[in-house]
């Protein structure tokens, strides 16, 4: 698949089936996702992989923060169980460093979106969700965050439902976000 092809038929996928890349895989394609561009080259991220039900504390640690009855308690048991494979990506800042934390926070967000085209590309899905998994600190603590670090949200990864309507999205016009500075000149001068 060329690159265009990628970007432009990728979806957010919601519901993921078996297959999901083992660790070798994942290793592979996220050693290919780590070329994004990375000011400074620091890295400034990691990976933490949960399969199956070792995501229950995921959900158990948002119930016991909320102070969910027993059914929602369950139900959040399970809600972060859906695809094959759950990656949790952690912002790891670089502090301090000439290189601000913004530009460290752009170079771990453009891995991901490698990530997720390296992924499509070998027919895989993936969906990145944040909501309260991104601001818990019960997750946070379960995920064993030290210090700085800052849970960006997790890849959910799988392989695509095959009955799923997907519609590629149409691209925006974007012509009206581009600006020719020869015509910003040429208006000045006229004003
Ligand atoms: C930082 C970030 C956080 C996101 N969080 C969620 C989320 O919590 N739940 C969700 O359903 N989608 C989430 N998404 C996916 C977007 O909703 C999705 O990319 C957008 O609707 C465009 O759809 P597409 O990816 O299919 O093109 C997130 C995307 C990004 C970049």
């Amino acid at each position: 698949m060329d690159v265009m092809t990628a970007v432009l038929t990728r979806r957010s996928e919601h519901i993921l089936h078996a297959p999901a890349p083992d660790d070798a895989e994942f290793t592979y394609l996220l050693k290919g996702a780590s070329l994004a561009p990375d000011h400074g080259r620091l890295r400034p991220w990691r990976w933490i992989l949960l399969r199956g039900d070792e995501r229950a504390g995921l959900g158990l640690g948002i119930a016991a923060e909320t102070g969910a009855d027993a059914a929602e308690t369950e139900r959040l048991r399970t809600t972060y169980q859906r695809a094959p494979l759950s990656a949790a990506l952690v912002f790891v800042p670089r502090d301090p460093h000439p290189v601000p934390e913004w530009e460290q926070l752009a170079a771990a967000s453009c891995v991901a979106h490698s990530l997720m085209l390296l992924l499509h590309a070998r027919d895989y899905g993936s969906i990145w969700r944040t909501g309260r998994l991104a601001t818990s600190s019960g997750v946070g603590e379960f995920l064993g965050l030290r210090g700085p670090e800052r849970l960006l949200g997790m890849l959910d990864i799988g392989t695509p439902d095959a009955t799923a309507g997907r519609r590629r999205r149409v691209p925006d016009d974007v012509s009206e976000s581009i600006t020719h500075f020869e015509e910003l000149r040429k208006s000045e001068g006229d004003g």
